[in-house]
């Protein structure tokens, strides 16, 4: 039973006091200005700093959204990794633009970034599947991500029949349907969350040689 009314979720309200962001106080450069807001992240004891929600759409825009961690970025794209075959792989393979969203809420600040989708290079994939823990490896391999299963003994007895299979092989090799998609951002935009909803929100748009900058109205 729910010990809450309705009312009680409209009441709830916090106000944001902890920061600001301006357009000259922040860097000309948004990875750079990303890289400084993830570090306070990280420092900030946050339970998964990288997790972001990474939205796709079907080519006729059917959206959906789930959550994956970030696992690297540069000047070229924020990285993560997942099963090919899966819904946002599918999603992805058939309309290659993304939207990803980092909430910070300890930090009263989000990240939205839009742009592109690439796979990585399976050398990239490779290297970074095989740096994951065994049992990671083996579970990537034996999950048809998105995919309709009996019950959870279909993934318990896959896991087995791969314990045997790669019982010599101290690293498994990288599936085929499993790999890296990179996000080429296109906009980025800070959020930092103010007083009385006057929040402060820096957008920065890519031109074809560096960003525009500009306030959006909270
Ligand atoms: C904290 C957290 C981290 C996750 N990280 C990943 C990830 O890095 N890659 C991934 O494929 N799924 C990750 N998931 C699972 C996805 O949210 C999702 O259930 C799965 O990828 C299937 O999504 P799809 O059916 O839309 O393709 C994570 C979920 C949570 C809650």
């Amino acid at each position: 039973m729910a010990t809450y009314s309705a009312t009680d979720i409209a009441a709830l309200r916090r106000n944001y006091t902890q920061e600001s962001l301006s357009k000259t106080a922040a860097n000309p450069d948004p990875i750079a200005q990303f890289d400084h807001w993830f570090s306070e992240a990280m420092n900030s004891a946050l339970p998964e700093p990288n997790a972001m929600t990474l939205a796709t759409a079907t080519p006729d825009g059917k959206p959906s959204a789930r959550i994956v961690l970030l696992k690297s970025f540069d000047h070229q794209g924020f990285v993560f990794y997942t099963n090919y075959e899966s819904q946002k792989g599918q999603e992805l393979d058939n309309n290659p633009q993304a939207a990803l969203l980092f909430c910070w809420l300890e930090l009263e600040r989000q990240v939205r970034i839009e742009g592109s989708v690439e796979r990585v290079t399976p050398a990239e994939s490779k290297a970074y599947f095989q740096s994951r823990p065994r049992e990671s490896q083996i579970g990537a391999w034996a999950s048809p991500q998105s995919r309709v299963i009996e019950g959870r003994f279909v993934l318990e007895e896959k896991v087995q029949e791969l314990a045997t299979t790669f019982k010599h092989d101290a690293v498994l090799p990288l599936p085929a349907f499993w790999g890296g998609y990179r996000v080429r951002p296109d906009v980025v935009e800070f959020w930092q969350g103010r007083e009385s909803r006057l929040h402060d929100r820096i957008r920065y748009t890519r031109e074809k040689i560096g960003w525009t900058i500009e306030r959006l109205a909270p």
